[in-house]
């Protein structure tokens, strides 16, 4: 076997959603000669109990040898009084940055059986079926200076730094509309260019670069702000949303709740060609119900699909992992976050027997 996955688990119910995804591979490897060898690391607080550090460097090297990386969640908290550079999501920020995987793909798709468990109207997410792209190893999350500074007058003050290169943009962009093209060839890019810098020269790389390079797709722009009205307004509007870092993450979180559950969102995080993607549920530990065998693996499950499709070049497998997730669902088989009673188990087993 030449192709790995290396499994990180992670915090609180990382551990028990990517424990279905880690079955759907075994599976896959006796009936279909997958042949993807599975390794698995301690990440996150689970690493920084054992060691002290959310990342090891030796894991860090593990993931930059595997063919594909999938990710449960991190964080929880008992670790969120550590110092920021200490804590679980800084070993995931680290990770990202380490793997170069700039371009982070978060579809957020309604099965539909799932219309109803929306917090909107039926008619307003039937179908629904948006793209966001996500610039993942820059601007604010990483921007220099950062920190907490004593004033020394008994005030202090915390600063973060938005900040994007024209590369940068440019190379997430070019993901949005090489997507695009093969989907409506729309795109729509959002960013705060009415009050950012950093958000003009978004808007205005965006722009140069569709024009030179892609004329047939269609580009608009819209306040971030606005895109998060739009998104709950009338969300079938959009195709590819193409966004940065932190707008990203929080329109993202807000498009979750339009498919029925933040429990079905995957995500694939790409950079350069060939090298390994990063996979990972965009929902986080859920401490509130960790332990109990009470998640939701769709999220996780539906993210190993995409690395079937994305880094182990098996869309066929992709496609049937997808429809066995919609069938299990049709079948009224659903977890409590679904509205249903199925545990985490019970979920694995009806999806993995629509294999
Ligand atoms: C996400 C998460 C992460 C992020 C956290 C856990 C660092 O919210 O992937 O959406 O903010 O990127
Ligand atoms: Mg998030």
């Amino acid at each position: 076997m030449t192709k790995t996955l290396l499994l990180l688990p992670g915090d609180g119910i990382g551990p028990e959603v990517t424990a279905i995804s880690r079955q759907i591979v075994e599976r896959l490897n006796a009936s279909d000669g997958l042949g993807v060898a599975i390794a698995e690391a301690p990440f996150g607080g689970a690493a920084i109990d054992l060691t002290g550090f959310p990342l090891a460097d030796e894991t860090v090297a593990q993931a930059l040898g595997s063919t594909a990386v999938l990710m449960g969640a991190v964080g929880g908290p008992q670790w969120a009084g550590l110092p920021y550079d200490r804590r679980p999501e800084a070993g995931l920020l680290r990770l990202r940055s380490a793997m170069e995987v700039f371009a982070n793909l978060r579809p957020a798709i309604c099965f539909p059986a799932l219309a109803d468990a929306s917090s909107l109207k039926r008619e307003l997410v039937e179908g629904l079926d948006i793209l966001f792209v996500r610039e993942l190893t820059g601007g604010v999350y990483f921007g220099e200076p950062r920190g907490i500074e004593d004033l020394g007058n008994g005030e202090k003050r915390g600063v973060n730094t938005q900040v994007y290169t024209s590369s940068e943009i440019r190379r997430v962009a070019r993901v949005a509309f090489e997507l695009a093209a093969k989907r409506s060839g729309r795109v729509c890019s959002a960013e705060k260019s009415n009050v950012m810098e950093s958000g003009l020269l978004w808007r205005q790389e965006v722009q140069a670069l569709r024009d030179a390079e892609y004329p047939h797709i269609e580009l608009s722009h819209m306040l971030a702000d606005n895109t998060a009205m739009q998104l709950v307004k009338y969300p079938k509007q959009f195709d590819v949303i193409l966004t940065d870092n932190l707008f990203g993450d929080i329109l993202s979180d807000e498009a979750g709740m339009l498919t029925g559950s933040l429990g079905m969102l995957p995500s694939a995080a790409l950079g350069v060609a060939g090298k390994p993607g990063l996979y990972e549920p965009i929902h986080g530990s859920a401490p509130d119900i960790a332990g109990q065998g009470l998640a939701n693996p769709c999220a996780s499950v539906l993210s190993l699909a995409m690395a079937l499709r994305y880094s182990f070049d098996r869309a066929d497998l992709a496609d049937r992992v997808e429809a066995a997730v919609s069938a299990t669902l049709d079948a009224g088989v659903r977890t409590r976050d679904l509205g249903g009673s199925a545990g985490t188990a019970a979920m694995g087993a009806a999806i993995l027997g629509r294999l």
